[in-house]
């Protein structure tokens, strides 16, 4: 197959960049469809630790070409910054990047706007984001008056009048949530240098991607966040401002998406969630802290620790529905060895005991009890190990016989070669 993806299947820090990484290898082209440095890809490279936010994981191979779609919003400090650090190790990047002229900016004042959110009463519940400017950029985009990549072309006087009327809108909102607000020359300069450094990465990649598809090579699109973050069927209002399923991929690259040919969903053994809202098998006390400690469950982005839980069976059988996944790779299978009390989440119910099926609607998923299955537990193995123990196996074939799809790579460390294969791999 040639043409594949991956996504998250949960809310996100599923370990996508990991099995990214592995395809990455042999793709001739790697694609980012949207979200945008709220993301965080953490791959581990020879016991170094690489963290990507904008580029796509493919930019830690040497050869695949690198594509940042126009549904993306585009941090263009935080990609410099990207860029850099992966030459500093010798990873030259700029040369096969390639981004869309169809892409959103994401200007300073949208992160000020971002990060001042939860100051005002009338946005209603906390979210918690990242504070990276992407709902405020999403929001420009859909209103209309968004700048995109392409804009940069204009000329100054074009940028900055585009610019002006921007932080004359948005001017009042910064002030109400108490945040200082840019100045426009510092925007625009800052801008224009950065839109000149990486302008000849600027072009039609729906084209290029189309073509690519065409022409037979092989390309790989990574999505960001997970499922149940997605705008449309995530937990909202506690989810990002893209469509972070796999029904975002076609329109955050420009191909049809009946052109993917294999949808693979990326899970965690356990499940986490960063920032605000319904987690119903979340464990706040000794579990959930063994958890997080074992697994390192702090977020790449901003560092803040996750909140950790069960295997929810009813949410993942949700995803894998709703994005069409073909198989399933399950990450940090290492991390449940040895834990005490391993229990699966298999179905909800009420408070009256009625059985309830999993639904996206925050104000519903917050009541729901769940219902669990204790699971016979295994040893801790060594890191990296390439055997999977007796009771992992069941806990594999658990999640395969509720959702219906193989589980097709384990991964056992967080190394690029720590993984297990099973029906075939990858
Ligand atoms: P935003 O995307 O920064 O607007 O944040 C909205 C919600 O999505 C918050 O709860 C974030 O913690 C969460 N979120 C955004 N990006 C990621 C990610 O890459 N991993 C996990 N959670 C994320």
């Amino acid at each position: 197959m040639k043409v594949r993806a991956v996504v998250g299947l949960q809310w996100g820090d599923e370990g996508k960049g990991k099995v990214v990484d592995h395809y990455a290898a042999s793709a001739d082209f790697v694609v980012r469809c949207q979200g945008g440095a709220n993301a965080g890809h953490t791959v581990w490279v020879d016991g170094r630790k690489m963290v990507g936010h904008l580029l796509p994981s493919g930019a830690f191979h040497p050869d695949p070409i690198c594509v940042i779609g126009a549904g993306v919003v585009l941090d263009l400090e935080s990609l410099c910054e990207e860029i850099d650090a992966l030459n500093a190790v010798g990873l030259e990047v700029e040369k096969r990047l390639r981004v869309s002229r169809l892409a959103h900016l994401v200007l300073p004042y949208h992160k000020i706007l971002d990060r001042g959110r939860d100051r005002l009463p009338s946005m209603g519940l906390p979210i918690g984001t990242t504070g990276r400017g992407i709902g405020p950029a999403y929001s420009d985009k859909m209103r209309r008056v968004g700048l995109r990549v392409g804009d940069l072309d204009r000329g100054e006087s074009v940028v900055r009048s585009l610019l002006q009327a921007r932080l004359e809108e948005m001017a009042p909102v910064m002030e109400r949530q108490g945040m200082e607000y840019p100045d426009l020359e510092a925007t625009l300069d800052l801008l224009l240098s950065l839109g000149n450094r990486l302008q000849p990465c600027f072009v039609d990649t729906g084209h290029l991607i189309r073509e690519a598809i065409r022409t037979g090579r092989r390309v790989l699109f990574e999505g960001a966040q997970g499922t149940l973050l997605d705008i449309d069927h995530g937990t909202y209002p506690f989810v990002t401002s893209s469509t972070s399923s796999a029904l975002g991929l076609g329109p955050g690259s420009g191909v049809p998406s009946r052109s993917i040919e294999h949808i693979l969903g990326v899970v965690k053994a356990y499940a986490t969630r960063v920032g605000e809202g319904p987690f119903p098998t979340e464990e706040k006390g000794a579990h959930g802290e063994s958890l997080r400690e074992k697994g390192k469950e702090f977020g790449a982005t901003t560092g803040r620790p996750r909140r950790c839980g069960w295997l929810d069976l009813p949410a993942l059988g949700y995803s894998v529905a709703l994005n069409g996944i073909d198989a399933l790779a399950l990450t940090k299978i290492d991390v449940l060895g040895g834990q005490e009390g391993l229990k699966i989440c298999v179905g909800y119910e009420d408070m009256s005991g009625n059985e309830i099926p999993f639904t996206p609607e925050s104000h519903v998923l917050e009541e729901v009890i769940p219902i669990y299955e204790e699971m016979v537990g295994w040893p801790e193995q060594e890191v990296g190990s390439s055997e999977l123990p007796e009771g992992a196996l069941r806990y594999i074939e658990r999640i395969e016989s509720f959702v219906g799809v193989p589980v097709v790579f384990v991964g056992t460390g967080p190394d690029r070669n720590h993984s297990v294969l099973r029906h075939g791999g990858l």
